[in-house]
């Protein structure tokens, strides 16, 4: 123990002697791998048992004592002159002079974001990806073949007014897709089969803004075409996407969200439907959310239409499949119970930032 106190004195007395050395070569020389300071550390197997614990404690201090000298070295020599008080001062303007208090928070580093909508987008592919559909994207400006009449929707179509379209001025055969579906079509074009498919995406209809409607909003469409495919195939596939979406923990008891589907009517599927999933405000009791009715329309949904496997090329005597379309926004809403859709653009920070943890 004397000798180890010995030692510790005689190198404090030569650090405080060194004046102006140079940083590097002190850290070498004591905090180096085979520095001074793990020398005298190696001491401690010389030292009896009753006295471990005292030489220990002995030993941290003049580890943080080198460790501190250190620090002041290195600040002298990137700041000659030092800091307006003579003293050099480390971030959040604590003293790095023999007593630093290591015991000071760091600066707090805030912390960024993703937004509210990509959060959602992410969670919806994660749960589709699982089931084996593959992400597909697609251009937002699109010519009329794609978005319409692909789709069953020949020119003069009165289902066209459905979605208020804008058109690009230089050419009348463009404009902005006003669904994925558009994507869809391009996946079939390619002619792989199966086709198993999610669409996310920035869609655009000519719609004034208010708290349920906006001229942009986000999609993720969905495609299953293989032999054989049908009806139930569809309603599993979105019932199994409403739990993992809004369901309970897979412990709870009452985990389930009811769905119910309400006949619908889309030019690209036959037969088409609405999917409906019980009110997660009121549970279905009724509530402004579900105006009274306990339910809340999530999706549309149907039968790939035979006419548009043809004009994409794929026989539709040898295959069918299914198709979906959600709003990422109304998902999102529900999710996090958002009543006006106008937040999700206006990027108020107080906003933006409840999202900071979410999932
Ligand atoms: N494309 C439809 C829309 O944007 C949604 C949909 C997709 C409906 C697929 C049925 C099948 O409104």
């Amino acid at each position: 123990m004397e000798k180890l106190l010995e030692q510790i004195e005689a190198y404090k007395a030569e650090m405080a002697a060194l004046g102006e050395a140079d940083a590097e070569a002190f850290r070498i020389k004591y905090l180096g791998t085979k520095g001074l300071v793990k020398t005298v550390m190696g001491e401690m197997k010389h030292v009896a048992v009753e006295n471990k614990k005292e030489a220990g404690q002995l030993l941290n201090e003049f580890k943080l004592f080198t460790e501190a000298r250190y620090e002041e070295l290195k600040s002298k020599s990137t700041n000659p002159q030092g800091s307006a008080n003579g003293k050099p001062t480390g971030p959040g303007g604590q003293s790095t002079g023999n007593n630093p208090d290591l015991s000071l928070p760091a600066d707090p580093l805030p912390l960024g974001s993703r937004h509210p909508i990509s959060i959602v987008k992410n969670k919806i592919i994660s749960i589709f990806q699982r089931l084996g559909f593959a992400v597909a994207e697609g251009p937002e400006i699109e010519d009329d073949f794609h978005n319409f009449t692909a789709l069953n929707l020949p020119e003069n179509h009165p289902a066209r007014d459905m979605q208020d379209t804008f058109y690009i001025s230089q050419n009348p055969d463009w404009l902005l897709r006003t669904h994925t579906s558009s994507v869809q079509v391009r996946e079939m074009q390619k002619g792989n089969l199966p086709i198993r498919i999610i669409c996310p995406g920035r869609v655009y209809r000519n719609e004034t803004i208010s708290a349920r409607a906006h001229c942009f909003f986000h999609q993720v469409e969905g495609l299953y075409i293989a032999e054989n495919v049908s009806f139930a195939d569809l309603k599993q596939t979105l019932y199994f996407f409403v739990q993992e979406m809004f369901g309970k923990p897979a412990s709870s008891a009452d985990r389930e969200v009811k769905v119910r589907f309400r006949p619908s009517y889309f030019p690209f599927t036959e037969p088409s439907a609405e999917m409906d999933i019980s009110c997660l405000i009121c549970g279905g009791e009724g509530c402004s959310v579900c105006k009274k009715t306990g339910w809340v329309e999530i999706l549309g949904c149907g039968m790939v239409h035979p006419n548009v496997l043809d004009n994409c090329g794929i026989d539709s005597n040898k295959y069918t499949g299914f198709a979906f379309g959600m709003g990422i926004e109304r998902i999102t809403m529900l999710k996090y119970q958002i009543k006006d859709l106008r937040l999700f653009s206006e990027n108020d920070a107080r906003f933006l930032k409840q999202f900071t943890s979410a999932v």
